[in-house]
């Protein structure tokens, strides 16, 4: 009995040592044999990729199929219930003009039919940031957008905003404003240029929603007048604002 069992046990040992053996690979880039390959890669299915063949085999179904269609025109993205969020995420009103469409890539926009130029940039002098400061999140506010600009706009812009990013003081980039020159513009006009681009500056439509970019709005006040959207302890704004964006949102009185 005991004989046998020491003929198994040693034969296991080799058998286990023969398979850890064969699993390897001289390759140092291998992993060597995968005994579960769709535990290790899931198969590529990716957007806007022709995935017909997926390792090795091909799919005449899927081949040539765009696994990502581009939505229908005015389509709204999904952004939860809360009422405020959805109602800045709503189409822009403001067009681009036709020219646009070379300037600055954008493709199959409504482009506004009045010939006279930067007529929407002008119009847009007037609208107010729809996301409203107030004592509770105003701090909130800033910091998503510190964020926001430190990962889209500083290279350019520079971490104080006086248009000496990094991308300009390597001489790659040349052109940038400083945004203490630019208090003088709208909310809606910062949000036009952002959302479409100007000049050299291309259009950020598609690489962030529209309430991020109305974050960024009030972060470049920020640059504009250090102590814009900050409350005194009873709520009420302690800085009259770059514009008269800043609506105080005043606690009942007791
Ligand atoms: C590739 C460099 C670059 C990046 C990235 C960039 N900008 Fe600009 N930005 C420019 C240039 C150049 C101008 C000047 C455009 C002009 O007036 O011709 C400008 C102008 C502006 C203006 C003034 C617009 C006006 O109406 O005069 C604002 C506001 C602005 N940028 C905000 C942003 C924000 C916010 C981001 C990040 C989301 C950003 N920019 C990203 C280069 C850039």
């Amino acid at each position: 009995m005991n004989k046998i069992f020491k003929i198994i046990t040693n034969l296991s040992a080799v058998a286990v040592t023969g398979i850890i053996m064969v699993s390897c690979s001289a390759d140092k880039d291998s992993a060597g044999l995968e005994y579960m390959p769709d535990m290790y890669r899931s198969p590529a299915i990716e957007p806007y990729v022709d995935y017909g063949e997926v390792r090795g085999k091909i799919n005449e179904t899927l081949k040539n199929t765009a696994s990502a269609l581009t939505p229908p025109k005015h389509t709204v993205p999904y952004y939860g219930t809360n009422e405020e969020d959805v109602l800045l995420m709503l189409p822009y009103n403001r067009k681009p003009s036709a020219a646009f469409a070379s300037t600055h890539g954008l493709f199959g926009y409504d482009y506004t039919t009045n010939t006279e130029a930067d007529y929407e940039y002008n119009q847009a002098a007037n609208d107010k940031n729809p996301l409203i400061l107030n004592v509770k999140n105003s701090e909130a506010i800033f910091k998503k957008g510190k964020e926001l600009f430190a990962a889209n706009c500083m290279h350019c812009h520079g971490e104080k905003g006086d248009g000496n990013g990094p991308m300009v003081t390597s001489g790659a980039y040349a052109g940038v404003p400083n945004y203490a020159d630019k208090a003088a513009l709208g909310d809606g006009q910062l949000f036009y240029s952002i959302y479409y681009g100007k000049g050299a500056m291309g259009a950020h439509a598609s690489m962030l929603n529209k309430k991020e970019i109305w974050t960024l709005v009030h972060y470049i006040r920020k640059f504009q007048n250090a102590s814009y959207g900050t409350f005194s302890p009873d709520g009420t704004s302690a800085v009259a604002a770059v514009s008269d964006s800043v609506k105080v949102d005043k606690p009942a009185k007791k």
